[in-house]
Formats: C-alpha cells, structure tokens, sequence
C-alpha cells in the first residue's frame, strides 16, 4: 500500500517509523516531515494546513491510506475532504474532532451521558464567568474553548489570578479566537494519566496507557509544554482501572458521539485525572499524545498499520494488539528557552552515533531510537534544530529505570550545546518502586 502520514513532530516520526515497518507498506511519504521522517519516508513541502494540496498529493501519487498525526488538520476537516474524495483516512471527521476542537462541547457532552469530569461553567460573558469563579472560590481552573496548542489553561490559585486569566484569554485574546468563549472548572486531585483507545465508530480497544511530563522543569515546575517526557506503561492504570476507564469513559463516549451523528473513528487520547472516586475526564484529544506516541510504538509488537485500516474501516470488533511487557520511556530534548523564545538552526551532532540500527545501543544498553521534531538539514548535510522540541530519545529496555539510564545515556551522547532536557521523567514510577 501507498501510504501518506501528514504531520512534522516527534508523533509522526513514532508513526512513520512504526509504518515504515509494516509489511503491507510499499510506499511512504510524509506531508511536511523532518530530518528523522526523511529516513523513513519521502519528504513532501506541503504544510498540513494545505488541505486541498493534500488531498491533491493522494490522487496525483495514487495514494491508498492516509495517517492524520496532528489535531489541527483534523478540526479543520481534512479526513472529510480526503473521504470525499474517495480516499481513506485514519483519523475523526470534522465533527467528530470537535472533542479536541471545543472544550466547551465536550463539558456539555460528558454531562449529557453521565462521564465523570469536573464540575463546570461555561462562559461567553466576562462578568457571569467572574461571578462564578467568586462563587465556586479556589483553586480553580479557567480555559480557553478551542485549540491553544495545549496553552490555554490556567490554573489560579487566587480568585485574583482566575480573574485576570478570564481578561487575559476573554478580553487580550491571549490565545486568539480559542478564547471567544471559556469554560471554568473545579480543580482536580489525583494523578493524571493518558488513555489511548483506537475507535472505529462502533468499536473501541484499548492501548497502552502512559504518562507525560507537561511542565518545563525537573520536579514538574515553571509553564506547561507540549510534553518533556513520557513512559509507558503508567503504574496507576492497573488493569482494573483500565477497565473502569473503557466503562466510564471511552465506551459512553463512542455510543454517545455516533447517537449525535458524530461517529467517531481513529483514537482518542483521554487526558485523565485518577482521583479518589477513579478516574475523570480532563479532556480529550483525538490524535495520539506527543510524546506519548514514541512510547507507545516502542512497546507495540503487533503491525500498527492493519490497526488504524481496521479503525477506518469499522473492523475493531476482534482486533487483538500484541504489546511487549517492558517499559518504555521518552525524553524530550528541546532548544534553550523553550516554551519560551529560543534559538534556531543551533548544529546538533552524534544522533546516528545513537539511533537506529547501527547506533551505539548495545553499549549503552537497552534499544533505543531517536525521534525527531524540530530538525531539518543544512547543504552540508548537518543536523539543525529548527524547533522548540527537537528531539526524542526513546528507550525499551526491561525495567523503568533500565529504560532510563538507556535514554540518559543517549541523552548524553548526543552533542548539542543548544538544547536541554528534564534530567527526572517517570519519577512518579520509580518512586512507586
Ligand atoms: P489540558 O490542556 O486541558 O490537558 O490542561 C493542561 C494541564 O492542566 C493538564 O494536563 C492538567 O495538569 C492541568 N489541568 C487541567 N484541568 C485541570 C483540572 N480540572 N484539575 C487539575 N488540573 C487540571
Ligand atoms: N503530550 C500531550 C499531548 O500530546 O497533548
């Protein structure tokens, strides 16, 4: 098959490499790309913005599936165009993606079909949404309806910081017309944890769970990023708990999505808090996690592409995916200064000395591979990074914290005096023993 994945990060690197290996895959190309991509897949200039571009590159290369990596495309309704056009698609329909695409949508959802989420308002108002948050007090949490690039939440710990976040995202339009409308919700405790379900309308079958690292710094301090890091499997969803996450979560919402005509199909990734009283719903993503996916694919032993065939086409039913028991673990290297501003095309060098099949991995212990977000190449032929998360070292080996001395040695190895990395993922587990 001819297969096309659209996306540029460290998540469409994970899928290309996991495609690229596919026995059914006999062409591979991938819409932007990256410098790691283009070692699996041939590189297209078309930005995944350019929808009808895309859905051009299909017919004009006869393509046969096509991967959808990021949510924006998603929420702006490429699978649809691509459908339309008579070509197959991983990934929810413009309708469906509103899960990701709205917050506020999804709030009313979940209370329309009983899954669990934290009490909430939603707000076009500034005023009403101010005297809410007096009334409810704090800690609260205020957000941005739509997509912030995983930006737009605040979390207040004074009514005074929740105020200002409903001016900041509301009236400044902090995070553009994501903040036409807000919601306002009751802060969680518990440990958070993200759930990957494939989903093909009708059907839905779990995948492994992981665990992110949002904040920039060792000990989860300073701003939210897009992910610094990510291990798999994460203690807290036993299988039990995985059970009641399927039950209470990821089921309701697949019947509850095709009874509004919402049918949903590809993956839903539930950004969940797991309280006291289990798990609850944060919020959903229709799109696999970044960094989570480099973890996930390294622990897939079955073929991944029959899978995301299998969830376009409605044959989830007896689908079986094989997993390895050993842990996996990412760590995100990213440019100084991130998720701040930072410096471009910085040189990196040593990554092949690491990665890949000829890489060190047997001195270093453990299998390691190295995925790539932020890169491209200059002329000569050197690795730059061009990016706020760069790269993603990625090790299997058969403890968590074999996994993690693999990574950080790689980590080590890799000479780029630009970057800078959390020197603590899968704390949580480790501390677990
Ligand atoms: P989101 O973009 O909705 O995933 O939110 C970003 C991060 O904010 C989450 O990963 C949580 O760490 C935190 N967060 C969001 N909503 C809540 C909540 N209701 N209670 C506690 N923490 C939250
Ligand atoms: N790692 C979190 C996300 O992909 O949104």
């Amino acid at each position: 098959m001819r297969i096309l994945v659209v996306g540029s990060g460290g998540r469409e690197h994970a899928l290309c490499w996991a495609i690229a290996a596919s026995p059914l895959t006999s062409a591979l190309f991938c819409a932007p790309g990256n410098a790691g991509i283009a070692d699996e897949a041939t590189c297209v200039p078309i930005a995944m913005d350019d929808l009808d571009a895309l859905v051009r590159f299909t017919r004009d290369e006869e393509i046969d599936f096509v991967v959808v990596g990021p949510e924006a495309p998603l929420v702006a309704g490429l699978v649809d165009k691509l459908t339309a056009a008579g070509i197959k698609a991983f990934g929810p329909t413009a309708a469906a993606a509103i899960l990701e695409g709205s917050k506020a949508f999804t709030k009313d959802f979940c209370a329309r079909h009983a899954i669990p989420t934290a009490a909430y308002g939603r707000f076009t108002d500034t005023e009403a949404a101010k005297a809410y948050i007096r009334e409810q007090g704090v800690p609260i949490v205020v957000k941005a309806d739509g997509l912030a690039a995983g930006k737009g939440v605040i979390i207040a710990e004074t009514v005074e910081q929740a105020l200002e976040a409903v001016d900041s995202i509301m009236a400044d339009r902090a995070f553009g017309d994501a903040g036409l409308e807000i919601v306002v919700e009751a802060f969680l405790v518990g440990e958070e944890a993200s759930f990957f379900a494939l989903v093909d309308g009708t059907n839905a079958i779990p995948l492994v769970a992981a665990q992110d690292h949002k904040r920039v710094g060792d000990g989860d301090v300073g701003p939210n990023t897009g992910g610094m890091g990510a291990y798999s499997p994460a203690p807290v969803v036993d299988a039990a708990m995985s059970e009641r996450i399927m039950a209470e979560i990821i089921e309701p919402t697949v019947r509850g999505m095709a009874a509004e005509d919402r049918t949903f199909k590809g993956v839903l990734f539930a950004g969940l808090m797991i309280t006291e009283e289990g798990p609850s719903l944060i919020e959903y993503n229709v799109r696999f996690g970044d960094p989570e996916c480099q973890v996930l694919v390294m622990r897939l032993m079955s073929d991944l592409l029959p899978a995301l065939i299998a969830s376009a086409e409605g044959q989830l039913a007896h689908f079986d995916l094989r997993w390895f028991d050993e842990p996996a673990l990412t760590v995100v290297m990213a440019a100084k200064g991130y998720p701040g501003a930072y410096e471009k095309n910085t040189v990196i060098r040593n990554v092949e000395k690491v990665g890949g099949p000829d890489g060190a991995a047997a001195e270093i212990g453990g299998d390691i591979q190295v995925f790539h977000a932020g890169t491209t190449r200059d002329g000569d032929g050197r690795l730059l990074a061009i990016g706020g998360r760069v790269l993603g070292v990625t090790a299997i080996a058969g403890s968590i914290s074999d996994a993690r001395d693999a990574a950080y040695k790689a980590v080590d190895a890799i000479d780029w005096p630009d970057g800078f990395c959390r020197r603590d993922i899968a704390w949580r587990a480790l501390e677990r023993g």
